[in-house]
């Protein structure tokens, strides 16, 4: 396996898929010319805030999975900033899940963090996926936060959860 850091085009083009998965489920209509553009506007920015799409292929070339990681360095020389990563998607195809191969994208991208001055890992999920919150726990994040409402007042809300770096 090998691990990539990945421009925009070359990242829409390999993971189109997924990212649909991960931001929109199955909400997503192919049909409509308004969601595509939207996932594209929004990588757009996740690029401009920082972002790194830190993704994972096979020895063959395949693309399996990305962490894509938020951290904004912020002012040079004031020490505050540039504490926070932020997982902003983090997900494999699904022929590659349950076999422990995301941990290795996410060691990638806690080495990243650390080796650039990041002290900590935020992630939020929505509450109602269970099995996300299991394996953010398993990895050492702490759930710190509630947040009602972000889906709708009729529908569970996102769990903030926390990890340490150091
Ligand atoms: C999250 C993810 C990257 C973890 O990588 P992985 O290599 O599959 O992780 P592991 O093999 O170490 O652990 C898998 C465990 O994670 C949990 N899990 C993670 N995401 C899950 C999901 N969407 N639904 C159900 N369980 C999930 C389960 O407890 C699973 O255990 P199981 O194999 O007994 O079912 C991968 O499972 C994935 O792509 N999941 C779907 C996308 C997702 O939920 N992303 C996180 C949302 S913020």
């Amino acid at each position: 396996m090998e691990i990539r850091y990945l421009e925009q085009d070359h990242f829409l083009r390999d993971f189109f898929p997924l990212i649909v998965e991960l931001e929109c489920g199955s909400h997503y209509d192919t049909a409509n010319p308004q969601h595509r553009e939207w996932i594209s506007r929004r990588v757009g920015a996740l690029y401009a805030m920082s972002g790194n799409a830190i993704s994972l292929y096979s020895d063959e070339g395949t693309p399996m999975g990305f962490f894509f990681l938020l951290h904004d360095r912020g002012l040079a020389g004031v020490r505050c900033f540039g504490k926070k990563g932020t997982i902003a998607m983090f997900g494999l195809f699904p022929e590659f899940r349950s076999q422990g191969i995301g941990a290795s994208l996410l060691r990638e991208a806690e080495t990243f963090l650390l080796r650039h001055g990041g002290e900590c890992l935020y992630v939020d999920t929505y509450a109602n996926n269970a099995g996300a919150i299991r394996y953010y726990t398993k990895e050492g994040f702490i759930p710190v936060a509630y947040h009602p409402g972000e889906n709708g007042l009729d529908d569970k809300g996102q769990v903030y959860l926390y990890k340490a770096l150091i």
